[in-house]
This record gives C-alpha cells, sequence and structure tokens, in this order.
C-alpha cells in the first residue's frame, strides 16, 4: 500500500495541469519524492485494542477499536474522527499528499460518508484544541458523491467503498490553495475518478483527521462505519511534531512522602498507558539513575480497568533528586517489539526553606488545554502540584455521556481524564502531585456520596449516592490519587468504593487530603423550599432548619483521621488540609449575574453541625485549607464559635471555570463587621447563608462571559490557578491567587485577583492571633 500510494502521489503530480486542470504544474522535488507517503502509525501490526496509538486522538476513544490491523469505527454515529496529533498543515507555501485505505463496515439507515477533513482548527489553531474542533475542509465520498468543501460531484463509477483508496494532494496555486481528491481502488493505481477545488490557503491550515460519516447530526443508529488502514501523510506543507505524540505511558504522576515508619520516605509513581489490549504486555518497568547508571526497580502491572501501573519505593533517598524512567515494551503481532519511556526527575525532599505549592482546581474544556495556566506552572516551577477536583465535566471532548455499563462508562472517562494528562503532563512530569477527585469527576452535578451510598432515584444534582457503577468510580480514584502516600485507612466504603483520605509529609509540611463529599450526607434529608433540593433561593428562608441531628459533613472515619493529624507534629511543622470544596458559603450568586442564591448545600457550610464540628477539630492542628470547587477564588476564615476563631480557607481560582458563582453580599444586603483595612467590597466578617461565621478577606468575582477566544474567556470568567509558599521556618504562608492570562513571573499588580497576595501566619489559624486586619 506504501508504494501504491506513493506512485500514485508521484502520478498525479506529474500530470499536472492535464490530468486536474492545474494551472500551473508542480513537479515533485526530490525532498518531497523521499518522504512520499510514510504510512503513520503501526495499526497493521498492533493488537486489537482500543487505544490506536501515540501518534493518534480518537475521537471519542470508546468508539474505536483496532481490529485485524485497521482502526476501525464501531459506532454508526456522525463525525467519528481520529485526529493526527504529529502533523499539522503549517505551510501553505508547500504541497502535501495524504492517503488512506478505507472499508465500509456496515450501513445503518444511510451513509454519512468517509474521507479527510482538511484544516481542523479551533479558535486558537493548536493542535490540541484543534482535536476537538468542528471546522476543516471536508474531502472524502458521501451517498455516491465526491466531496470536496461545498463543492460535490457525482461518481463517474461505481466504487467499492469496502476497498477503496482515498488521496489527497494540495498544493498552493497563485493566492490559492488547490486540493484534488482522488479515489481509486486498492489494487489498481489507476484513479477511478477526482475532484479538484481551491481554497483560501489559511482553510487548509491545522489539524487532518479521518472521518467516519460527515455529519455530525448522524444519531447513534443511522449511518455507516468505517475501517481505516495505511494513513500515509507527506509534503512541506506538514509541520512534523514528534513531541505531540501521546503515550503509550500518557503521562506520569508521583508523590513523595516521609512515612515516619521502617519504609523512611516513600516515592510512589503511577504510569498512565491508553487501554491496550488481551495480548498487549501490560507491565511497566521503573529505572533510575543511580551514580551515572540506569537501575532497574522491577515492573508493576497494568490494572486493566485503569490502565495505571503504579509503583511503591520504600527507603527512597529523598536527598538527591532522581532521574526516573517508566519503560514500557510493546510486543507487536509481528513479533517485532518497541520501546517508549517517559523520562522524568524525583525532586529531592524541598527540605530547609519555604515550599512553593502549585494550587489548581475545576478544568472547563471551552479553556483546553489551558496554556496560559500550564505554561505559568512550568515557569513558577512549584515543588508540588495539587488539583482539588473536576480535572474534567461530563461534557468534555464532546460525543457524549456514557453512565453504564462500568466498562464503557470507564472509558468514556478515561478519554475525558486524557485531557488532564494532555494538558498538565509536563507540569506533573517532574514534581509530585496530588489529585483528588470531585463531583463531576464521577459524572455528578453534585455529589453528596453518602458514604459510598448507590444513588437510588433523581438527578445527580439533587440526591445523595454515587450515580456511577462502583468499579468506574474505583477508576475515577486510582487514575486521580493511586500514586498518593498510603491512605489513612484503606477500608472501602458502601458499595466496595474505595477511599484515599491521608496524609503526606513533604519538604517540612504535613499535608492532610480529604474526601469532603464522600461521606457527607445527601440533600433528601431536608427541605429547601426552592424545588431543588441543593439551593436555598429565598432569601427569608430560616437555614437552620436544614441542620438536622445525625447529619454528616466529613464522617466519622475522616473526623477521627483528623483528630489525630492534628496532634501528630512528626516530620513537620506546619500543616495543609487539601480538600474539594470551602466549608463556608462564600457565594451569593450562581450560574447568571443575577442568580442569587441563599445557600447552596453542596458547599461545605452544610450541614451546619457537621461543619462547626470540623472547623473546631482543624484548628487544633492549625493547617491552611486549600479547597477549590467554587469557580470563585476566594480567601476566607472561618468561624465555629466566635467570627476568626479557626482555619483561612484559600478557595483557588478555577483553571477554565464553567458555571459561574459571585460573591456579592453588599449588593444583596447582608451585614458585615470589621471589613479589612484594605476596604475592598463584599469582605469583612459575614454570617452566611447557613448561619456559618465566616470573615472574608479578598474575593475574585468574574465578569459576565462575552469574549469570543477560549483564552480571554477563561480569563473574563474569573480563571487562573494559586501558588501558595509555605515557609516552615518563619511560619508563614504567602497566597497569590493569579488571573488566567498572566505571566505570573513579571510581577505586575494587575496579575493578582484584588486582595492578594496575602501572607498569613500560622497561628492565624488556630483563631487566636489576628494579625491580619
Ligand atoms: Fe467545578
Amino acid at each position: 500500500m506504501q508504494s501504491l500510494t506513493r506512485r500514485m502521489a508521484l502520478k498525479l503530480f506529474a500530470l499536472g495541469t492535464t490530468f486536474f486542470g492545474f494551472k500551473k504544474t508542480t513537479a515533485l522535488t526530490a525532498a518531497e519524492s523521499e518522504s512520499a507517503a510514510p504510512v503513520i502509525g503501526r495499526w497493521k501490526k498492533t493488537n486489537d485494542r482500543v487505544w490506536l496509538g501515540e501518534e493518534f486522538w480518537a475521537n471519542p476513544m470508546e468508539d474505536w477499536r483496532i481490529i485485524d490491523g485497521a482502526a476501525e469505527c464501531l459506532s454508526t454515529g456522525g463525525s467519528r474522527n481520529i485526529q493526527l496529533l504529529t502533523h499539522q498543515l503549517t505551510n501553505p507555501k508547500a504541497s502535501f499528499t495524504m492517503s488512506v485505505h478505507v472499508s465500509q463496515v456496515e450501513v445503518k439507515q444511510q451513509d454519512g460518508g468517509v474521507g479527510f477533513r482538511i484544516g481542523v482548527k479551533s479558535d486558537i489553531n493548536e493542535y490540541r484544541s484543534n482535536c476537538f474542533a468542528k471546522s476543516g475542509i471536508k474531502a472524502g465520498v458521501v451517498n455516491g458523491k465526491l466531496i470536496l468543501g461545498n463543492k460535490e460531484q457525482k461518481l463517474k463509477q461505481p466504487v467499492d467503498l469496502k476497498n477503496c483508496v482515498l488521496t489527497v494532494i494540495g498544493k498552493p496555486e497563485g493566492e490559492k490553495y488547490s486540493l484534488t481528491l482522488m479515489v481509486s481502488g486498492s489494487e489498481s493505481d489507476k484513479p477511478l475518478d477526482t475532484i479538484s477545488h481551491t481554497f483560501p490557503p489559511q482553510a487548509v491550515l491545522g489539524n487532518v483527521a479521518v472521518v467516519s460519516n460527515f455529519d455530525p447530526r448522524f444519531k447513534r443508529m443511522i449511518g455507516a462505519r468505517y475501517r481505516f488502514s495505511d494513513w500515509s501523510v507527506s509534503g512541506d506543507a506538514f509541520t512534523v511534531s514528534p513531541e505531540h505524540e501521546f503515550g503509550p505511558i500518557l503521562w506520569s504522576m508521583y508523590s513523595l512522602s516521609d512515612s515516619r515508619s521502617k519504609d523512611g520516605f516513600v516515592m510512589k509513581i503511577s504510569a498512565l498507558t491508553g487501554p491496550l489490549g488481551e495480548k498487549d504486555n501490560k507491565d511497566i518497568e521503573l529505572q533510575i539513575e543511580q551514580d551515572g547508571k540506569w537501575k532497574s526497580l522491577g515492573t508493576a502491572p497494568l490494572d486493566t480497568d485503569a490502565w495505571t501501573a503504579t509503583f511503591r519505593i520504600a527507603n527512597w533517598n529523598e536527598k538527591e533528586k532522581t532521574p526516573f524512567k517508566l519503560i514500557y515494551k510493546e510486543q507487536h503481532s509481528d513479533g517485532s517489539e518497541s520501546i517508549a519511556e517517559r523520562t522524568g526527575i524525583i525532586r529531592a525532599n524541598p527540605t530547609g526553606r519555604p515550599l512553593k505549592l502549585g494550587a489548581l482546581t475545576c478544568q472547563k474544556d471551552y479553556g483546553f488545554p489551558y496554556e496560559p495556566v500550564a505554561n505559568n506552572l512550568l515557569k513558577v516551577d512549584p515543588d508540588l502540584l495539587y488539583f482539588s477536583g473536576d480535572q474534567l465535566y461530563e461534557d468534555h471532548g464532546g460525543f457524549g455521556l456514557i453512565r453504564d455499563p462500568a466498562e464503557p462508562a470507564i472509558l468514556n472517562y478515561l478519554r475525558k481524564y486524557y485531557m488532564h494528562g494532555m494538558a498538565f503532563g509536563e507540569a506533573m512530569r517532574d514534581r509530585p502531585t496530588i489529585c483528588i477527585p470531585d463531583d463531576h469527576d464521577v459524572f455528578q452535578g453534585n455529589i453528596w456520596g453518602e458514604g459510598g451510598k448507590k444513588m437510588v432515584e433523581g438527578t445527580t444534582s439533587s440526591n445523595g449516592g454515587y450515580r456511577e457503577p462502583a468499579r468506574m468510580v474505583n477508576v475515577v480514584h486510582k487514575t486521580c490519587a493511586g500514586h498518593h502516600p498510603d491512605y489513612y485507612d484503606p477500608t472501602p466504603c458502601l458499595q466496595n468504593i474505595s477511599v484515599y483520605y491521608g496524609d503526606m509529609v513533604y519538604g517540612d509540611v504535613g499535608f492532610a487530603i480529604l474526601g469532603d463529599r464522600q461521606f457527607k450526607s445527601g440533600p433528601e434529608h431536608v427541605e429547601t423550599g426552592s424545588g431543588r433540593a441543593d439551593h436555598v433561593t429565598d432569601p427569608n428562608f430560616d437555614t437552620s432548619k436544614l441542620d438536622k441531628p445525625g447529619l454528616e459533613l466529613l464522617g466519622d472515619r475522616q473526623e477521627k483521621f483528623l483528630e489525630h493529624w492534628c496532634d501528630d507534629w512528626r516530620g513537620h511543622t506546619i500543616k495543609v488540609l487539601f480538600s474539594q470544596t470551602v466549608f463556608a458559603g462564600v457565594a451569593t450568586h450562581h450560574g447568571g449575574y443575577d442568580g442569587y442564591l441563599k445557600a447552596d448545600l453542596d458547599c461545605g457550610s452544610w450541614p451546619q453541625t457537621a461543619r462547626n464540628r470540623a472547623v473546631r477539630i482543624i484548628r487544633k492542628g492549625m493547617p491552611l485549607h486549600i479547597n477549590g470547587d467554587q469557580h470563585l477564588t476566594t480567601l476566607s476564615q472561618y468561624g465555629a464559635d466566635e467570627q476568626r476563631d479557626s482555619c483561612w480557607s484559600f478557595c483557588t481560582p478555577a483553571i477554565s471555570a464553567g458555571y459561574p458563582r459571585w460573591w456579592r453580599p453588599d449588593e444583596v444586603g447582608m451585614e458585615h463587621e470589621n471589613r479589612p483595612k484594605h476596604g475592598l467590597p463584599n469582605t469583612g466578617e459575614y454570617i452566611d447563608g447557613f448561619g456559618n461565621k465566616v470573615y472574608v478577606y479578598a474575593v475574585g468575582n468574574p465578569e459576565p462571559a462575552s469574549k469570543k477566544n477560549r483564552y480571554d474567556l477563561a480569563h473574563q470568567k474569573g480563571s487562573g490557578f494559586g501558588l501558595v509558599l509555605i515557609d516552615p521556618k518563619e511560619k508563614t504562608y504567602t497566597l497569590h491567587s493569579y488571573r488566567f492570562l498572566v505571566d505570573a513571573t513579571d510581577g505586575k499588580a494587575s496579575n493578582e485577583f484584588p486582595g492578594w497576595p496575602v501572607t498569613i501566619h500560622q497561628k492565624e489559624n488556630g483563631g487566636e492571633t489576628k494579625l491580619i486586619s
């Protein structure tokens, strides 16, 4: 096939004007003919499996398989496609050739066609974001017609769609760019038919993809489905970027913690691969560099649900930075083998100096791949990353949500989660990562976990329990937190759903990691009077009625853990508490600018008695509480018995804020006392919608959304990230809340939300000292 395609390409170029009506004949240069038609990927010798290979992004992954050496679409739905990650059309002054062998597998009601999309690009024409763009020039066969952009012509002779080759040739033509599509049988290089058209050069720039059923409106049971093989791509119009490859080890995440046991420092690392096949190798090897030599630390098996392999290495030498390699040896169906590596650095334990923490939350995919945030992280070089949840949303990357059964639901989840790795894989390479799942990660709009109970009825935003199969929930936990330091008490909760709360000692700092919704009581235990189980909208509603005896926030197990943790000062002198959300109701408006809400049962201010119990427990350990979830950055201090008698809370900005929230208490007449000296609006001591005490020191309210460009929009919506310098010597935390579209290293005051940066002393988290006023 490879040589056939190349021959055809040469012939087509040579034919020039006479065959295609080109105005000018462009002879193929020596370089072009040399590089003509290399087949991308290795489908021919890949074992049957879901994951198509590191050169590709399949839309959606769960609808594609490698079967018998070709990439086959399992869905007859519309616009199923495979994007090429490694080749982008960037130079309209040069030519390109692309061909693919196609084979129709079945047609349901109507054939939605087959072929290429050329010039697939998002508003920012960046290769990862382009993978989800709906644009591009169609070039293929649909319903007996050749289609090229908006031009179509009836096929002159029948074409066997079960076995044919589509070839596109692009070349500059004056001010325009010409494309020629040719269809031929697989056994002969004689074109059966061709169509040519010219386009503005800009139109061809971007990604290229192969498509099964062009029409995105085709539902699953309507269209046809196709197999693709021998996809070849060549020409100087392409920029080839092998660094865009994603896999077989997609990314890795690690943690390093002083176990304060015979195990010493324990390093744990997970490698994540795409879903592999039954016949594929399922072991990952870990090597580290010591004294200039690579040394194997053995292999770990891939979990065949989560596709993670996790190593736990006790008595790690935390004093040295240690280069590592994760190695995957892929055995092919022809007996050959290829070896892929993911390299990185395990940092030395950052002791004797302040620890720099990057704190992040909530990735709504309109802002994917969040480059301004990801690049700022690389620039500011934190010692530790913390993702506090909503690494994805249910609609991430399009193509729908699969809730049941577990197996396809898992693939649906993994595909969405992989976008997290695509965006932040570089940042996670060389520094420890703590990553906890929140509601959207388990496909729920809200979550009140009820200790793992199965959700019996209602929508995912209005009832307690887990909607998804426990097996899928456990994959979420494993892919996010499988590499965390050993959990405090790993006994699973109901339905055998795993728990992940525990602690970490890193860089003279003690961290507690909570799942603050996993044991929380559901809203069906109370009546909000709003018709919506989670929202109180009536400003006169008496929310004290929502505080019933026996309702849980953190749950008994996590409360006991926190009591222990607050008394445990081994190996550290300053503490940080990680959880998903803030233990106060610091949003007055939700959804729309005027969407007033008195109280939201999904925040950590409810249930009140359990919230106050938690706030009283943690003040003993004086941790700074760092959380996310809200899409609204706030800096506040909890009060249980009195205002400001417990910890400070830093709710970090969303990486890319979706559903907007505002804290505008002044506007709705909420009373305040002791406004901070800076005099910023909406700050001071408040009683929140649930009657809880909270001192709000700073807030980063968003603007209503209007911008078109994804990054401008994310910036406008109050997105960004948190950076915290934790100084164990000075016993201080210096907090930065950075906006989205900034250079966090250029020192401009406008980089941060109003009120930041702020330095808090450890003792202020105990509630006794109030240095900040
Ligand atoms: Fe969120």
